[in-house]
Parts: C-alpha cells; structure tokens; sequence
C-alpha cells in the first residue's frame, strides 16, 4: 500500500511532456489466472504489480501455481494444467479486488477442493450473487454472507454447461462464467446485453481455447485444454484516463501517453471525450497477431461541452466515471450521466462520492438513482477537503481537480491508490501537477 494517507493539492498548474502508465490491471489479473491454468510457462510483459494483481498472484500462489517475477512487471507462471492445483491452506484474501474475487469463484467452483474467498472490508460489502447465482445453473455449490463475501465454494462439483443471458452487461461475471465453463461438461452460451471489455476472450485465444462469438453470444465449448502463452500487456486506459482529462484540463503544451491499451471495449471515454470537443490525437501501434490493441496519445488543453452521455457507451467507460465528472464539471453546460447504476456498487458507491466531492468544489450537482447531472462551473473549483472513501478512482480523479481549483484541496483515504496506480503521485508530479503526500 501507498504510504500517503492523503493526496495534498495545490491548486492550478499546467501539465505537459510524455508517460507510460502501469500495466493494465484487467489484463494482469487474466494473464495471472489463465498461465495459473495452462500447461508450460507463460510470461507476462508489462505485468502491473498494482495490490490488487498482487492478491491474484498470492491466491494463486496458495493453490500451488509458481509464480515468479523477474521484475515487477516482467513475470512468469509454471501452470499444471485446469486439473493441477491444490487445495489451500487457508482461506484466500483478494484485498480490495473485486475482479480477482468474482473471476476466482469462476475459477474455482469446478475444482474438487473446497475453498473460500475473502478480502478487505470495501470487498466484504460488494454483491457476489451476480456470480454465484450462474455459477449454481451449474452446478457449483457457493455459499454467500447475504449476497457478499466470504464466500464459500464446495468442492468436487461436476459442473454442466448453461445458457445464459447475462442481467446487466458485466465483464466480471462473463469472465466468471467462462472460466467454469472450461471445466463443464457441454457447450456454455452466455449473451450479454450490450457489449463489456472481451479481454477474456481474447486471452482465451491466446492460450489456444477455442470461442464463438455470434452476434451477442459467446460458446465456449467445456474440456478445452489451455497452453502456455505469451502475453504482452498494454497500459492501463483506466490509468491513463486521469492524465487524458488532465491534459484537456490543462496541457498548453501536448501530453503524450504511450503504450495504452485502446481495445474498443475500453475506450468509451475517449469517445465521450471527443463528443465533448476534446482534442485527443490517437497513434495506432501496429496491430501484432493475437494482441490486444495499443496506441499513443497525445492530448491538449480544450474547451470541453457538456454531454448526455449514450447509455450505450456507460459499460465501455465504467471506470473512467469519477474522473470523467471532473471534465464534465469543467465544461461549458450541463453534463447527464444515466443507466450507471453499476457505479453504486464499485469500491466505493461511486455516484455518491462524486457528488459529495464536487459539492466540496462547488459543482452543482444532482444525484440519481442511476446516473449524475452536473453544471459546467465556469469558475476556478473551490478548495476543501474531499473523502474518497478509500476508492483510488476517486482519489486520483479529485487529484486531477486541482489543476481547475482555486485553493488547496485534501484528498484523504488514499492508500488504495497502490491497487491499480502504482507510483500515481510520482508520476502526475512528473508531468506537472502539484501533489504531496500530506
Ligand atoms: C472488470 C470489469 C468491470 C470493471 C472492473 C474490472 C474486469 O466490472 O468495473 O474494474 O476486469 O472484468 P463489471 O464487469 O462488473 O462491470
């Protein structure tokens, strides 16, 4: 974990120059559990060795996968095979990783050993039915508290295919549901209601699993062996969307951030971003065979419209909401967000974080049962003290504020930043905002 418990801002500023942000966390925690999988040795680039990949790597490591890491970021995984992993001693803690803990279920749940999955107290409210319940179609025995963590999966369950229609469009429990599906017996269907990051279904590939994907369906056929792989991960758009809407904030000079994963499933807030008249240029990396998509961008400072968001475009950019507030709070007009409910139920509820904070800036604001209006301020934000209830979205969003503040801000409870930024504060000091721990 980070040491700083508090982001301290001083306000205003500029930001320019070029940066890589970490490794994309997504994708890590997939390379992590399919190498886990595989037979032979996979290797991992770019690994982010964020704390949240970090609980997948131990989770793992407690069920008997080699795990080693030439650096922070360069790994490799000794699997044995869907049928090589041991049971575990104890139960397992995935910290603050909500990916972690839902795709384990998926993971684990056609294994013949027992195992329980617990994590930090934000992990221990958030709702994990959404995966239990497909997981019991097929067969797996899970136990919940009340919809929430521990949970507790039986071992030894012969797990059969389903169809499915997913309820709401969730990459989370897709994953899940794929991940048993490789040791069920038959034909898994999952339809999803509108599109969600598909880095597992790329993976798969990778590993050399088999996947059909018709129109909104995926089948995945159960037995399929997985093989070693070598998996190149991109930056993190989620990391890199706070220093997208810095620079459109605040870069008199361009601000080039290299290496970002742009698979279409994640870009939603690029294109919301340009809707909104941002000047955001994007170089394509050549496509490699099998790789999920890279490119540079390099963003400078716009006058930025309010928007109605698409709904469509809300599960391509559901993590980028808290800084994409930012922006809107920025722009000229009002900004609606609707069909977001999911943002309650994140690390933290991320609708009413981010209205509580931005009144603390003097943003006028209006929460929704599923989404957020705002109004352009058209003035420099107002300074205070802002809680960002120990969620590092929140935190690194409200640090992107500063640049728009007229007086200092605190940022407090920001230890989780380490979950998906490692070396956050370095690195925004690096391209020019005025951030210490306090
Ligand atoms: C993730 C999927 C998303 C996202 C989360 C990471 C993933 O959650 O919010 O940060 O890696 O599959 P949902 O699929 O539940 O929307």
């Amino acid at each position: 974990m980070s040491a700083a418990p508090a982001f301290r801002l001083a306000p205003g500023g500029a930001v320019a120059g070029g940066i890589a942000v970490p490794g994309d966390k997504s994708i890590s925690h997939r390379a992590l559990m399919l190498g886990g999988l595989a037979r032979g040795q996979t290797r991992i680039h770019g690994f982010l060795a964020g704390e949240d990949c970090l609980s997948t790597a131990r989770a793992l490591a407690a069920l008997g996968v080699r795990i080693e890491f030439d650096s922070p970021t360069e790994v490799r995984v000794v699997g044995q095979g869907g049928r090589g992993l041991a049971a575990p001693a104890a139960a397992l803690d995935m910290g603050n990783a909500g990916t972690a803990m839902r795709l384990m279920m998926g993971l684990l749940c056609g294994q013949p050993f027992a195992s329980t999955l617990i994590g930090d107290a934000s992990l221990m409210r958030r709702p994990m039915e959404r995966v239990a319940a497909p997981l019991r179609q097929m067969g797996a025995r899970i136990d919940t508290q009340d919809g929430r963590p521990p949970v507790r999966i039986g071992g030894g369950a012969q797990l059969r295919a389903i169809q499915y229609a997913l309820p709401v469009a969730s990459a989370q429990v897709k994953s899940a549901i794929l991940l048993a599906g490789l040791s069920a017996q038959g034909r898994t269907r999952i339809t999803e209601p509108a599109p969600s990051r598909d880095h597992t279904e790329r993976m798969l590939a990778a590993f050399g699993v088999e996947l059909l994907r018709e129109g909104p369906t995926l089948a995945l056929e159960g037995g399929q062996e997985l093989h070693a792989a070598d998996i190149e991960v991109p930056g993190d758009f989620s990391s890199a969307a706070f220093f997208l809407v810095a620079g459109c904030l605040a870069a008199a000079q361009p601000l080039t951030l290299r290496n970002v994963g742009v698979n279409p499933t994640r870009t939603g807030l690029l294109e919301i971003l340009l809707r909104m008249g941002a000047d955001i240029r994007v170089r394509q990396h050549p496509v490699k065979a099998g790789a999920e998509p890279v490119a540079d961008l390099e963003v400078r400072r716009s006058a930025l419209q309010g928007i109605t968001v698409p709904e469509a475009l809300v599960p391509l950019a559901i993590d980028e909401f808290p800084v994409f507030f930012i922006a809107a709070a920025c722009a000229q007009g009002e900004t609606v967000v609707r069909g977001a409910a999911e943002l309650r139920v994140k690390e933290s509820d991320r609708l009413a974080a981010m209205a509580e904070g931005l009144t603390v800036l003097g943003v006028e604001n209006q929460l929704l049962p599923d989404g957020l209006r705002l109004k352009g301020t058209g003035r420099p934000f107002a300074g205070g003290t802002i809680d960002s209830r120990g969620d590092h979205r929140i935190a690194m969003a409200f640090a992107v504020a500063a640049l728009k503040a007229g007086a200092p801000l605190l940022v407090g409870d920001v230890a989780n930043v380490a979950t998906s930024f490692p070396g956050f504060m370095e690195t925004a000091r690096g391209v020019g905002l005025r951030i210490d721990p306090a």
